[in-house]
């Protein structure tokens, strides 16, 4: 049963179904912890849940109220990137709705930064399913009068350290569909809320594996491709209108989707970063943050980097 929460406290039905996400899937494995904080930047001795964005040495700039008056949707909001850029918003004073699948984890996130003074809300929504897209981000507009940002950080690795001839068509399909399919249909239903204010600011965030593709997770790869793909086209048809459509393609960031990234695979990816170690949650979100920001009025179908100078074009 799909439901929202408030900052007030109350709570209101919301359409979908919310499934269990790990069991639908069936992609999960244990995790190899030890081997993810040996590349771990900051707290070497930290634990999984210490690495929530909210337990970071670094500080976001709180004196910006860059998001005052705004209403923002994060996909993909329950943990992770997500939850941090979700977080960075509501400080700088947008009402932000988290998004996801994962209903215990989002309540508890939820819960968790209202504590903190936090305007925010969540839904437990499937972006694959058209339908819970459409009425929740319709329900939101409708609520709020308004929609003016939309992150989609929602998103699956998939099969990793397996080549393509291994790799299962269905598992290629699953990926596809979260990845790529719901960021479209993420974006589709944000746009028409947003052109009745003539505003409106859309996040994908893809990956520098669509850039480059990265060996032993081809479905990964490709549907960040197409994400960029999306960001591309989107970006130029709404160029006009008031609407910036852009992408972000991190390396590799510090959050619980690598717990289930095999080791030669991470290895791989830190291998190429010449920083030498993984991105933070804090980092992913102070750029995306400037990204949705209305100080950035002059970008869009862009796709932006965050790779430690993994990236030269
Ligand atoms: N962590 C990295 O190294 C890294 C690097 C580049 C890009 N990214 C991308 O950043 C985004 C966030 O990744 P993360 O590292 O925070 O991952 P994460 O696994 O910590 O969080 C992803 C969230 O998306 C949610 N989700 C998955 N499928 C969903 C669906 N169908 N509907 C609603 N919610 C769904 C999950 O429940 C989870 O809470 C993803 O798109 C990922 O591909 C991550």
């Amino acid at each position: 049963m799909t439901r929202e929460s408030s900052s007030a406290g109350r709570a209101r039905p919301c359409q979908g179904r919310g499934r269990g996400f790990e069991s639908r899937l069936s992609l999960q494995r244990p995790p190899d912890v030890a081997f993810f904080f040996a590349y771990w930047p900051i707290h070497p001795d930290c634990t999984p849940d210490e690495y929530r964005s909210d337990n970071s040495d670094l500080n976001f700039s709180k004196s910006m109220n860059r998001f005052q008056n705004q209403v923002a949707v994060v996909t993909g909001g329950a943990r992770g990137i997500g939850e941090g850029i979700g977080k960075r918003l509501a400080e700088e004073g947008a009402t932000v709705i988290l998004v996801d699948l994962l209903q215990k984890e989002l309540e508890d996130t939820t819960n968790r930064l209202v504590r903190q003074g936090l305007k925010i809300e969540s839904a437990v929504v499937d972006i694959t399913d058209e339908t819970e897209v459409k009425e929740c981000l319709s329900g939101i507009a409708d609520r709020h009068g308004r929609l003016d940002v939309l992150v989609n950080a929602a998103g699956v690795a998939g099969p990793n350290a397996i080549r393509s001839d291994a790799y299962h068509y269905e598992d290629f399909r699953k990926v596809v569909d979260i990845n790529l399919c719901g960021s479209f249909l993420v974006a589709k239903y944000a746009i028409p809320h947003m052109l009745k204010n003539k505003y409106g600011r859309i996040l994908l965030i893809a990956s520098i594996g669509g850039k480059e593709g990265n060996p032993g997770m081809i479905g990964y790869a490709a549907s960040k491709s197409g994400v960029m793909g999306l960001v591309k086209g989107m970006g130029k048809e709404y160029a006009q209108t008031g609407i910036t459509i852009n992408g972000l393609a991190p390396a590799v960031i510090a959050t619980p989707m690598n717990l289930d990234t095999e080791p030669e695979t991470m290895k791989y990816m830190v291998d190429k970063i010449p920083m030498g170690r993984l991105g933070t949650i804090e980092e992913t979100a102070a750029i995306s943050s400037w990204i949705v920001s209305p100080e950035a009025s002059f970008n869009t179908g862009f796709i932006f980097d965050l790779s430690g100078g993994r990236a030269t074009s």
